[in-house]
């Protein structure tokens, strides 16, 4: 599903953000990635969305080298992806259920198939009586359960979250990642960073720990020895890092204006095959 081979990014500036990175994410998998600010986090993220390309290696999302790719391709591939960020992002002017099916219109979804879809995936993260409100009438927990939402709407094979509890309230962080851990049962793949480790000691997932750009740490390298239900042998080591955690996240520029508008550019030169429909949170 995911996997870089020997991945670096420079940025302009001459900041290497990530060095030499190898790793492969499975379909299916759930990944929370960790490390302190500025190890690189976004950037592994970013690599993933086609936000940055890197400068060296390969990044391979679904088959398909997107260190490669052509621009107008790119929201083909991020058509596949949910992305959950860390400010919501939701359109103040419109109801819960218009950002949602805004979410499919901009796709090119058919009126019958959003009004049939927006009501079901609503309910699937429990916000379905709160379909006519608007984001400013909803607490932090229920903007990014309607961030949830709208990236789950178009069937993502993947949600990519950077810091999707970041700003809300500690005891609702768990009922995001719940949600996110039920959509993944269901088939989709997760990788979610996160700074808390309340949230990463709570669910035993996969812990992928980023330090200055490189991976110090995977529990999956261990995962063959570890029975289910047990703590995940990495987290002792995990906590060598828990001083380097800063409080105060460095704030990302998302280009999320710019993603959004390119939804509808270029439709003809998508020759990609069609998407399967398989690992669907339709079930
Ligand atoms: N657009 C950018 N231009 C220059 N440097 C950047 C840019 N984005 C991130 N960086 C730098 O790259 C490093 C990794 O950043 P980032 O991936 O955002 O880390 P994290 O998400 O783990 O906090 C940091 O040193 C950061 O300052
Ligand atoms: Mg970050």
């Amino acid at each position: 599903m995911v996997e870089f081979r020997n991945v670096s990014k420079v940025y302009n500036n001459g900041t290497e953000a990530l060095h030499n990175i190898n790793l492969k994410v499975d379909k299916g998998e759930f990944v929370f990635i960790v490390g302190s600010s500025g190890a690189g986090k976004s950037t592994f993220l970013k690599l993933i969305m086609c936000e940055e390309r890197p400068n060296s290696g390969q990044v391979i999302v679904d088959g398909v080298d997107v260190s490669r790719i052509r621009k107008g391709k790119i929201p083909y591939i991020r058509r596949r992806m949910g992305i959950v960020f860390q400010d919501f992002r939701l359109i103040d002017h419109m109801t819960v259920y218009d950002n949602v099916a805004f979410a499919m219109h901009v796709v090119g979804a058919s009126s019958k198939t959003i009004k049939k879809r927006v009501p079901y995936i609503l309910s699937l993260v429990g916000l379905q009586h709160k379909a006519k409100h608007h984001p400013n009438e909803l607490s932090g927990g229920e903007r990014q359960r309607v961030g949830l939402a709208r990236a789950l709407v178009n069937n993502p094979t993947m949600i990519v979250a950077d810091e999707p509890t970041g700003n809300i309230d500690p005891a609702l962080s768990f009922e995001i990642v719940d949600l996110l851990s039920e959509i993944n049962r269901r088939g989709t793949t997760v990788l979610m960073v996160t700074h808390e480790h309340s949230l990463v000691k709570h669910f035993h997932k996969r812990i992928i720990q980023i330090h200055s750009g490189e991976i110090v740490a995977d529990t999956a390298a261990m995962q063959e020895d570890v029975p289910e239900e047990q703590e995940p042998a990495v987290e002792e080591e995990y906590g060598e890092y828990e001083e380097g955690y800063s409080e105060v996240e460095v704030n990302e520029e998302y280009e999320s204006e710019e993603a959004d508008a390119s939804y509808e550019e270029d439709e003809e030169n998508f020759d990609e095959e069609e998407e399967d429909e398989e690992g669907s949170v339709d079930g």
